[in-house]
């Protein structure tokens, strides 16, 4: 498998590949690939006849004093990773090949009210700078079908609904959370975690799981949101937000929504952990 830097080198690529009638998946990544990254190859195989992903450290997602010097970049274990796992090329650009005048001279996209609140309220500008970075990407690569995994739900929605108000041509699947055995959804930043961190950060999945359960017996979404922020506090998290909100939209739920998903996102040592569960539960009475 190859890896490329160049646009002109991916597009030579892709082109010829449509230009044989062949039907091109997309996996977008940020790189330090984890069963979740490689769960989405695998699914993208089924899906197309070919298969491109990217590592890309988008700095215009991360915000002043966010973790993008930190981040894991682990590019050669990744492009191993992805050929054992079938992928077809990754690319693997430069800043300067993404934002040839600079982050600031970027144009830019933002999905409004979906982008500003959850982790949008405490990461300012988070989403447009991911919206932006995926419109490009899309743009670059042409792609049939993209795959992004449903533990950054925010995140799924917001690239839905920028696709359907852009008419871009490309259609998005969300592939479910793969999970570590004890729980924890996996994530590139969990390797930030200490090892008693670690120990305490299922707490997170735990207690959406309990809330599911409560959720689905009737118990008013209020009360669950309570009980889970008490519950996080408990196991040494703290929590950043506890919502229940509508699984389509993430807009507030009427006491007759059944639909609807469970997000919540807390601090734990250096690291951020978010998940979420979707639930199909009693309306309200
Ligand atoms: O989920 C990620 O890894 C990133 O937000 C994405 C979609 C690759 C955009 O940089």
């Amino acid at each position: 498998m190859d890896r490329i830097e160049r646009l002109e080198d991916l597009r030579a690529r892709a082109t010829g590949w449509r230009a044989a009638g062949e039907r091109l998946a997309f996996v977008p990544t940020m790189g330090n690939l984890h069963q979740g990254h490689l769960t989405l190859v695998r699914e993208a195989r089924g899906l197309a006849d070919r298969v491109i992903a990217s590592i890309f450290v988008n700095p215009l997602q991360f915000g002043a004093g966010e973790d993008l010097d930190a981040y894991p970049r682990t590019l050669e274990q990744d492009r191993r990773l992805l050929e054992e796992t079938g992928c077809d090329l990754l690319f693997a650009p430069v800043a300067s090949v993404v934002y040839p005048r600079g982050q600031s001279g970027q144009t830019r996209v933002e999905v409004p009210g979906l982008s500003e609140i959850l982790c949008g309220a405490t990461r300012p500008g988070h989403f447009v700078g991911v919206a932006t970075v995926v419109c490009k990407l899309f743009n670059m690569v042409q792609p049939d079908v993209a795959l992004f995994g449903e533990k950054d739900f925010q995140q799924l929605l917001v690239i839905r609904r920028m696709v359907e108000d852009l008419n871009l041509p490309v259609e998005i699947v969300g592939v479910p959370t793969v999970r570590e055995p004890d729980g924890l959804a996996m994530s590139s930043r969990n390797g930030y975690l200490s090892p008693d961190e670690r120990a305490l950060a299922p707490a997170l999945y735990r207690s959406l799981t309990q809330a599911g359960q409560s959720l689905r017996q009737g118990v008013a979404v209020e009360e669950v949101e309570r009980t889970v922020v008490a519950a996080l506090r408990e196991s040494g998290l703290t929590p950043d937000y506890v919502t229940v909100r509508r699984t389509d939209d993430l807009g507030p739920v009427a006491d007759d929504d059944v639909n609807v998903v469970i997000l919540g996102a807390a601090y734990l040592g250096r690291a951020r952990l978010i998940d979420n569960l979707k639930v199909t539960r009693i309306a309200e009475a």
